[in-house]
């Protein structure tokens, strides 16, 4: 139950350690917004996450205490539960400097991150528009479920006839640790999930990996990040008939303790180079960690962030469940290449990519400023 400062270099949310819940939503924007409409939006929704992230409502006396002849500024459902972990993380999308008929309505477009655009098409995908995309986003991640709704419900609630709710997703049971200090979770195959994963600790590899540089461009961004987001749906009624000698192949790791088929235990280096004493790779060259490894990729890394989903069930009975994965990068190449080389990985008989989007993460933001002023 603890509370994280909004303030600071970066955003918080992104090497927090990964809380229990999410509440990712994506927006668009209002066709009669224009740029001081949407500067006066981001400085109210900063006004509102400083607050909330504290553990408070979304302005003083905001759910009881105002007028009994108007609605209540805060929802209230949170009245009562501490701040929970709270982090709100707010991106920019690519109709953000361009919209659909290349118009520059709020004067960004020079301002554009060459590499913000939407994703390439890969092998596999069947993407539905509106699951996907969006020009704003907010990642709203606590330990109570409550809690990363009522920020998400309330943000929406500020932003009324100047952004609307595109797509939004619930996640529990995070599927990544961030920080040394929290054990690896699951995902809903069953494995271990985050083992590889860069790390708060991780120090300079953030810069190299994670955050913009300032001589990568533009100059408004540095100190952010990319955001990627993919639904991810998990076939998991196949996967479930599925040995579990052949989920380890798949995956490349042991299921129980998550160590490499090359040996070791949990933070073991794979070595990809291990055989078998029949000469066949211990880590299968189609496993899912062999693929997505850094050697496999030009040295390209990520921190991911995701979570598990299960949003009810289909009409014959399957569970509409998977993984919505959230990836931080320096540059979306890294995300590029590492979805590439998966076009080769045994684990996509069990998966369908349903949803995608991605978002300039600005730095943090300081006392007194908005989300992303740096930009305008
Ligand atoms: C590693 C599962 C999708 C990138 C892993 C591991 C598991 C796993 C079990 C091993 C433990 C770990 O190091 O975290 C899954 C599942 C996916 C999925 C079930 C889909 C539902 C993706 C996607 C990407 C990705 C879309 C990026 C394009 C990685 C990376 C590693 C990894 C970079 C670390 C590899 C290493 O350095 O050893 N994943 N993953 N994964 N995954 Fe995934």
């Amino acid at each position: 139950a603890s509370a994280y400062p909004f303030f600071g270099a970066h955003q918080a949310g992104i090497v927090t350690p990964a809380q229990d819940r999410l509440h990712f939503a994506a927006f668009d924007v209002a066709s009669t917004l224009d740029r001081t409409g949407l500067i006066e939006l981001l400085t109210e929704w900063t006004d509102a996450a400083a607050r909330l992230t504290q553990g408070l409502e979304v302005e003083e006396g905001g759910a009881v205490g105002g007028s009994d002849y108007a609605p209540p500024a805060d929802t209230g459902e949170a009245l009562g539960l501490p701040a929970s972990g709270l982090t709100i993380t707010f991106g920019f999308g690519p109709g953000l400097f361009t919209d659909a008929s290349g118009a520059d309505r709020f004067g960004l477009a020079a301002r554009r991150p060459a590499a913000l655009e939407s994703l390439p098409r890969f092998q596999g995908d069947a993407l539905q528009p509106e699951r996907s995309g969006g020009d704003l986003c907010i990642q709203a991640c606590a330990d109570d479920p409550q809690v990363a709704v009522h920020a998400i419900r309330n943000l929406s609630r500020i932003a009324f006839g100047r952004a609307t709710l595109r797509w939004s997703q619930l996640g529990f049971g995070r599927t990544s640790s961030t920080s040394t200090a929290q054990a690896t979770p699951r995902n809903l195959f069953g494995f271990k999930d985050g083992t590889a994963n860069l790390k708060a600790e991780d120090g300079s590899a953030l810069d190299d990996h994670v955050w913009v540089q300032s001589a990568d461009g533009p100059a408004w961004l540095a100190g952010g990040s990319f955001l990627v987001a993919r639904r991810i749906r998990m076939i998991i009624e196949n996967w479930d008939r599925v040995q579990l000698g052949e989920q380890e192949q798949l995956v490349g790791r042991s299921k129980g303790e998550g160590a490499p088929l090359s040996g070791g235990t949990e933070f073991t280096e794979p070595d990809f180079e291990a055989t078998g004493a029949t000469g066949t790779p211990l880590i299968d060259t189609k496993a899912h960690v062999r693929l997505a490894h850094h050697s496999s990729n030009g040295g390209a890394r990520m921190l991911r962030r995701g979570y598990n989903f299960v949003d009810g069930n289909d009409e014959l009975g399957r569970l509409d469940a998977g993984l919505f994965f959230l990836s931080y990068q320096r540059s979306p190449e890294q995300f590029i290449a590492v979805q590439r080389s998966l076009a080769a990985d045994g684990l996509n008989e069990y998966l369908k990519h349903v949803g995608s989007a991605i978002f300039a993460v600005p730095a943090g933001v300081r006392e007194g400023e908005y989300v992303g002023q740096a930009l305008f």
